[in-house]
């Protein structure tokens, strides 16, 4: 386990708790897939480019069908996955009972799709060990080094793991640079105007290979995608690293 990652985990005083971000992100589904938010929505493009970057875990969802999805939130990736899902099952997974509501009427013309609520300790813990693929795009509230250890645990010699999460330079720029508030947080302004605050680990796609290295996991393939039109004035450009991995050595 590399420096970088023990001083970062667990949170630093300032960070919002575990269940002060699950809240928030229950409060913010009803609005979270509308314009308003227009930096998730930056974000979202930028983790839906890196997918379908991810050449090699196309093939491994069409060969090995069984995907389970972490924290799908309002089914951003979720819609990239039902068209591919013609022969295994889709698990899709989520602890915000209201993300759960969004995602309900995506999926149900669909068969081979369950929904469950959990988080994505949970949801390895019980779906892992048969899933050939494992997905979590925009993983910051959840993506710490004893996540992946968990997922190291259950996956099998031939699953693989795809995450994206917003870089660690564009946290820099916009939290501690432009918002002033600690980088490994997130804030969201509701449209009443109530402001929430969530936790967000970021990594630059350097250290989210190494991440990966340092739990157990054999980095195939990593990216940085940048938003080449921001909207401009003092927000730096969002930025998204994302990683696809696979067991280094067997879990159990
Ligand atoms: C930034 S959103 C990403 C949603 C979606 N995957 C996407 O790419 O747009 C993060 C999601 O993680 C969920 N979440 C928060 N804490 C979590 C945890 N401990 N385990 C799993 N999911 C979590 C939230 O409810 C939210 O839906």
């Amino acid at each position: 386990m590399s420096s970088t990652y023990t001083q970062r985990h667990p949170p630093h005083t300032g960070t919002p708790s575990r269940e002060e971000s699950l809240a928030t992100y229950e409060r913010l589904a009803p609005e979270y897939a509308g314009p308003a938010h227009a930096t998730t929505r930056a974000l979202e493009r930028l983790s839906i480019e890196a997918y379908r970057h991810a050449q090699p875990l196309a093939r491994a969802a069409r060969d090995r069908p069984d995907v389970l999805e972490l924290g799908a939130g309002a089914g951003a990736l979720t819609a990239l996955l039902l068209p591919e899902q013609a022969r295994g099952r889709l698990l899709v997974t989520d602890p915000a009972p209201g993300m759960l509501a969004r995602l309900r009427p995506l999926l149900v013309e669909h068969e081979r799709v369950d929904l469950r609520q959990a988080t994505a300790d949970v949801a390895l813990q019980e779906g892992g060990g048969d899933a050939d693929v494992v997905i979590a795009g925009l993983a910051d509230p959840f993506l710490t080094p004893e996540l992946l250890r968990t997922a190291l645990a259950r996956l099998h010699q031939d699953s693989v793991l795809f995450v994206t999460v917003p870089s660690r330079s564009w946290a820099l720029a916009e939290r501690e640079g432009r918002l002033h508030i600690p980088l490994e947080s997130t804030r969201f302004r509701l449209l009443d105007g109530t402001e929430l605050r969530a936790t967000s680990w970021t990594y630059d796609e350097d250290e989210l290979e190494k991440l990966c290295a340092d739990c157990g996991f054999l980095p195939i393939e990593a990216g940085t995608c940048t938003d080449d039109s921001p909207a401009g004035g003092e927000e730096p450009a969002a930025e998204v690293a994302w990683v696809l991995a696979k067991p280094r050595v067997a879990g159990v």
